[in-house]
């Protein structure tokens, strides 16, 4: 590493954080007094080709204009981005680059979709068409009748598939899926009482087989099987890992162990064979439709300029709120139920990846870093948590996502309701509205964000993650930090082991909860 460049580059970002700390916060409505154009000009789309063939394309909306970016604050962000070195690791990022240096790693997620090297490229369509193989041949009944699957993974390995079964099979799956996660077996057990042992087939997802959760839960899951005299338990096993040797070894048959690649990350895997359970439930078109809306966004990110940047200007956001005005929180609320996990799915990628305290370099950070991410659905959350939102004493960035297209076939007045509350909300937290009785009063002056879709189907939901991963990339570069490496979540496991070994040494409060719990 040059030492002089980084000393320089460090500098260059110091003092383009200077001039955006400097800034004053402009009130929303000062934003729109003095340019009314101000939702055009903050309004990106990005789009796809539509599956369905009924518009030459589909897409999304995301509206920045209630936020309080304005015209000095973009080119301050643009400034930042530029000392920060955001296009070479951008570039880095799509190219294999080593992105990831406390491990060594380049992040090739977007390889999965096809946005990576062309060697990249071409192994993940290689790894993508040895599932799909799988997953078809299943259908067509290789391994006997298959009706259930039970998902088992964890975090990573879990957040997005769930996600995306919940989201994409609300009309039905070709294989009902139940994901696992939890090592409390009433996890294990709620599955166990939906599935019939039979026609259950095990999908153990866990990128490097070593997972206490994941192992201690697909023993069991192998067990229910034995026990429940199914013919041959072993060959109902598929093993979704980077790691195939330890899959192999822990007696999984190679032809039923799907591979996916080392650089890519558990929380970026979704598109790996960590998606299988996913094209289980969907079908491999609904997979492959899944990877076209996030390749779309890919390119979008990969090659517009900072100011037509969605996922870049979604990080301007982030920081805004975080770094320069002491936002803790940040909140996404989904108006569509098919979309009830994405605060789950976001929080993982969000805080496991950006919640760092030090920078690449290993120096502690200046300021703040990843914002916790909650949320929740639209309406069901305007009946609990929103009076804070109106009139708390948090200033809360908030997304709303919500589409166009009804998910139901019912009047269409739920759609609309919907629709019309998501956006309601929007220009509530902005408005506000003066009262005499202090009670009666909101502030308003309450930033928001507004993702429309044109669609919620597998296209749009591949997009919106592929969004996510580029804005949390973006927001770590800005920020100087590595997005892809998690060690916080170690000390935690190891504790663990220590306890259940009942060696080393433990604090007076930890020892006499072990007691207490039957654990001394
Ligand atoms: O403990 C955190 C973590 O390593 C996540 O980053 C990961 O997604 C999850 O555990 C599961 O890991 P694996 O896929 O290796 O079982």
């Amino acid at each position: 590493m040059n030492t002089a460049n980084t000393a320089q580059d460090a500098t260059a970002r110091a003092a383009a954080w200077a001039t955006l700390r400097a800034m004053a916060r402009p009130s929303l409505a000062d934003l729109f007094a003095a340019d009314a154009g101000r939702p055009a000009q903050l309004t990106r789309r990005i789009a796809w080709p539509d599956a369905s063939g009924s518009l030459p394309e589909a897409g999304m909306l995301i509206d920045f204009s209630k936020t309080h970016l304005s015209d000095d604050a973009l080119a301050a962000f643009e400034a930042l981005a530029d000392a920060a070195g955001f296009a070479a690791a951008r570039e880095a990022l799509f190219s294999g680059g080593i992105v990831n240096p406390t491990e060594g790693r380049a992040a090739t997620h977007g390889a999965l979709r096809g946005s990576g090297t062309p060697a990249q490229v071409e192994e993940a369509e290689a790894l993508l068409a040895r599932m799909g193989m799988l997953v078809e041949a299943i259908h067509e009944g290789a391994l006997g009748e298959i009706r259930h699957c039970i998902a088992i993974g964890i975090g990573g390995s879990a957040l997005g598939p769930a996600l995306a079964i919940d989201a994409l099979t609300r009309e039905g799956a070709l294989v009902d899926v139940h994901v696992v996660s939890n090592i409390d077996g009433l996890a294990l057990e709620a599955a166990f009482r939906a599935c019939d042992p039979q026609t259950t087939l095990i999908a153990v997802a866990s990128k490097t087989f070593t997972t206490t959760e994941t192992m201690t839960n697909a023993a069991s899951a192998l067990a229910w099987l034995e026990d429940s005299g199914v013919e041959d338990p072993g060959g109902r096993v598929v093993a979704l890992t980077a790691a195939p040797e330890k899959a192999v070894e822990w007696g999984v048959d190679e032809t039923r162990v799907l591979p996916f690649i080392d650089s890519v990350g558990g929380r970026y895997s979704l598109f790996s064979s960590i998606g299988f359970p996913v094209a289980l439930a969907t079908g491999m078109e609904a997979f492959r439709a899944m990877l076209a809306g996030a390749k779309a966004v890919d390119d979008h990110f990969r090659h517009e300029n900072a100011r037509a940047n969605a996922p870049l200007l979604a990080a301007f956001c982030d920081q805004y709120y975080t770094r320069l005005h002491g936002c803790q929180t940040r909140a996404v609320f989904a108006y569509d139920e098919r979309l009830a996990l994405l605060p789950d799915y976001l929080q993982q990628l969000e805080m496991e990846s950006n919640g760092k305290s030090v920078t690449v370099d290993g120096a502690p950070v200046d300021g703040p870093t990843a914002a916790v991410t909650w949320g929740g659905v639209g309406t069901d959350a305007q009946h609990a948590v929103f009076q804070l939102l109106h009139q708390g004493t948090h200033l809360i960035p908030v997304d709303f996502i919500v589409a166009i297209e009804p998910g139901d076939t019912l009047d269409p007045a739920h759609h609309r309701i919907l629709l019309m509350n998501c956006l309601a909300q929007g220009a509530a937290l902005m408005a506000g509205k003066p009262s005499d009785d202090p009670a009666r009063a909101y502030p308003g002056d309450r930033p928001s964000t507004t993702f429309l879709l044109d669609d919620c189907d597998a296209a749009a939901l591949g997009a919106l993650i592929a969004f996510h991963e580029h804005r949390t990339f973006a927001n770590a570069v800005l920020m100087g930090i590595n997005p892809f490496d998690q060690f916080g979540v170690e000390l935690g496991k190891a504790i663990a082991k220590q306890i259940e070994s009942g060696e080393g040494e433990f604090d007076p409060s930890t020892t006499a909860l072990m007691a207490a719990a039957g654990l001394g």
